[in-house]
């Protein structure tokens, strides 16, 4: 007999509201940064999608392997311009990320053993953990980089970097002296 490749996961719909909806207040104002927020708010929103489409082992194993992957390169992005910055809380920054994997990886394991425990505890807790590290200590991370590393702004044009980078156009002019 044929092993069933997919278990219906049908979950009934939550009157929350389980979807990240883009908007600027989420913007950490560095470019790359809230191009890859995007990203992973577009996957919580599949996932929640997802769920609410009944879908199978296998679908929810791709988005999560997907979504887990993804987060990781996300992490490392935000680490690697935190320490060639000298960011002073990327120790603490750093263990959120550690602690947001881990949680993740409880989940899989618990779906693992049970393929019919519902996902919606997983979308709640990832929804409202990415908008609340986003809006606390990703935003902290972009006022520090905006000031100290050559990352674009958000809707930065090419010129507003430059004399951002390099500081021409800012300085005022020196008062003409009395005579
Ligand atoms: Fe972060
Ligand atoms: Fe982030």
């Amino acid at each position: 007999m044929k092993e069933p490749t997919s278990v219906r996961t049908k979950d009934p719909s939550p009157t929350k509201k389980d979807f990240i909806e883009w908007s600027d207040t989420l913007s950490v104002g560095v470019q790359e940064i809230d191009d890859q927020h995007k990203g992973l708010a577009a996957m919580v929103n599949e996932m929640s999608e997802g769920i609410k489409g009944g879908w199978g082992k296998e679908a929810r194993d791709e988005v999560l392997t997907r979504l887990v992957e993804y987060t990781k390169v996300h992490f490392a992005t935000e680490e690697s311009l935190m320490s060639i910055s000298n960011y002073p809380a990327i120790n603490t920054h750093k263990k959120q990320h550690e602690q947001l994997i881990d949680m993740v990886g409880a989940h899989i394991k618990k779906y693992d053993e049970d393929p019919n425990a519902s996902n919606y505890d997983l979308l709640f807790f990832l929804k409202r953990w990415l908008v609340e590290h986003i809006m606390k200590d990703d935003k902290a991370m972009g006022e520090h980089l905006i000031k100290h590393s050559p990352m674009k702004k958000t809707g930065d044009s090419f010129f507003g970097r430059l004399k951002r980078l390099f500081g021409f156009g800012n300085k005022k002019m020196p008062a003409p002296a009395k005579a």
